[in-house]
């Protein structure tokens, strides 16, 4: 797929709605692409809400549904991201694209799926390599007196067997993020452009001043 281009305020600037188009073809691209420039939106910062005060890490982009205005991350069940999501369903998701210089920034609505049908479609996208992340036996955060992988032992160097894909299911949660508006920010030497895309209550798109 070819790469797609922010632009930048020596272009021609687009509508709206063109870059609206463009900000999720670059989130689309992200997942597909590994280790090109069009993957730079793979990873992003989950800002959360926790009744201690605010939270953030990063994750990783793995699905997104650009019809219907949905992107998806998976996390083990039993973190720390996913109390704080059960009580606190809104999020900020916040992607860098260092060598474009853009910054989009998605307000959502997330749900949990632990033991849905929707969890079993995200659930088939996890490759043998990536099943390990769900198989701790031991509590996520938990304190611990010396390192440990996140892993058993065996998983080390063996290949994952079908015993080890089901228990890591069990500990498997697909974050589906609604996207209620996407904010979409330029730096340039000319200058800066900021764009707001809003999708719920109402569906509006505005420029920004920077
Ligand atoms: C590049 C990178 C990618 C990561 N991807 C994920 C991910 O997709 N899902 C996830 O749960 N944690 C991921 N992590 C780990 C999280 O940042 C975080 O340390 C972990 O999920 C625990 O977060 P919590 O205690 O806030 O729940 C990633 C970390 C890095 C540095």
């Amino acid at each position: 797929m070819s790469s797609t281009h922010s632009p930048s305020a020596n272009d021609t600037i687009p509508s709206l709605s063109d870059l609206e188009k463009t900000c999720w073809q670059q989130l689309d691209q992200s997942i597909h692409a590994h280790g090109s420039a069009d993957s730079a939106f793979r990873n992003m910062t989950v800002a959360t809400c926790a009744s201690r005060g605010a939270d953030a890490r990063i994750v990783v982009l793995r699905d997104v549904d650009v019809a219907h205005k949905y992107v998806w991350f998976h996390t083990d069940a039993r973190t720390e991201k996913v109390l704080q999501l059960e009580e606190f369903p809104q999020a900020m998701l916040l992607f860098w694209n260092e060598s474009e210089q853009v910054q989009f920034r998605l307000t959502v609505e997330t749900r949990l799926h632990t033991d849905d049908y929707l969890a079993d479609e995200q659930w088939k996208k996890v490759h043998d390599g990536s099943v390990r992340l769900y198989m701790s036996e031991l509590m996520p955060g938990s304190v611990q007196d010396s390192p440990y992988p996140g892993f058993p032992e065996h998983i080390k160097d063996g290949t994952i067997t079908t015993e080890d894909r089901s228990s890591a299911r069990l500990n498997f949660a697909a974050i589906e993020c609604r996207v209620l508006c996407m904010e979409y920010l330029k730096l340039g030497k000319q200058g800066q452009t900021r764009a707001r895309f809003q999708y719920e209550p109402v569906s509006k798109m505005t420029w920004l001043a920077p």
